[in-house]
């Protein structure tokens, strides 16, 4: 199905579910799907992701590209990608605004930058020159994050928003990211929206985190918790309805669950529109 219009609140396609969604069809209005999980050629990923293709919309979501690394991006990844949004059609390819690869190794994690002109100027041209490659503008997401960095020269929101207008890229804004980092590092999230580029968002992520200590660990463990609700609240709010994904990696519970974190974030989303 070619995916032009994205709307309403998506669930992140994950394995564990292709039959479930295949047999049952569940009424979904688009899924998002991790992309660097089908970058091989065939076998079950792809089996199952062409037949759910063609019933349902689908958006790229990556974590492979390492935006922010200092080594060259990766001209096979990108080629593949080319490939795979040429089968698929995703109405958006969105990416995440950190780094996790140097030259010799891959930390496999979604590793922070420091908020410098510097960082801002090399995540820029790489955006730009991703953008240039696939033909198509991207979204990038605001990370959720546990150490900063002295050399920072600006707050996160300046940084972002530095990005997003050299590089002209859309934002994903994942809003259980700035819940825990605003907690993490004693942010006002109120703040950092107000200071985003809201007119960029064409996408927002809702996600549950863990307790540890003195820390929260996005873990995309749990279900949504009041905190982030309540902050969705107040974003859509600010940007008007947007696309919306319930995004659940870990300890991944039976779809129907997936399914209620959706009518609730399309219950919020109700509730702002008819005070409006
Ligand atoms: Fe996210």
């Amino acid at each position: 199905m070619t995916s032009e219009v994205i709307s309403g609140v998506g669930l992140g396609l994950r394995s564990c579910h292709y039959q479930h969604i295949l047999a049952e069809q569940p009424v979904v209005p688009w899924f998002e799907v991790m992309t660097d999980n089908y970058m091989g050629a065939g076998g079950q990923p792809h089996h199952y992701l062409q037949q759910i293709a063609a019933q349902y919309p689908l958006t790229f979501h990556g974590v492979g590209l390492s935006l922010g690394s200092v080594r060259p991006l990766s001209d096979s990844y990108l080629d593949r990608l080319v490939e795979l949004i040429d089968i698929y059609q995703p109405a958006w390819v969105s990416e995440h605004l950190c780094w996790s690869a140097n030259t010799q190794h891959n930390s496999h994690d979604l590793l922070p930058m420091p908020y410098t002109e510097a960082a801002v100027r090399h995540m820029s041209e790489r955006i730009s020159q991703v953008q240039e490659r696939l033909g198509r503008r991207i979204l990038v997401e605001n990370l959720s994050s546990y150490v900063t960095f002295a050399e920072s020269e600006m707050t996160e929101w300046e940084y972002i928003s530095e990005i997003c207008q050299r590089a002209d890229c859309d934002l994903l804004l994942d809003i259980n990211n700035i819940h825990v980092s605003a907690v993490n590092h004693g942010f006002d999230a109120r703040e950092y929206l107000a200071g985003m580029p809201l007119a960029r968002v064409r996408e927002m992520h809702l996600a549950g985190y863990e307790v540890q200590g003195d820390l929260l660990l996005d873990s995309h463990s749990q279900p949504v918790h009041p905190p982030v609700w309540q902050l969705y609240r107040e974003a859509v709010a600010l940007t008007g309805p947007v696309p919306t994904l319930i995004e659940w990696d870990n300890a991944i519970p039976a779809f129907s669950v997936l399914e209620q974190e959706a009518r609730q974030a399309q219950q919020i989303c109700q509730e702002v529109a008819d005070a409006a």
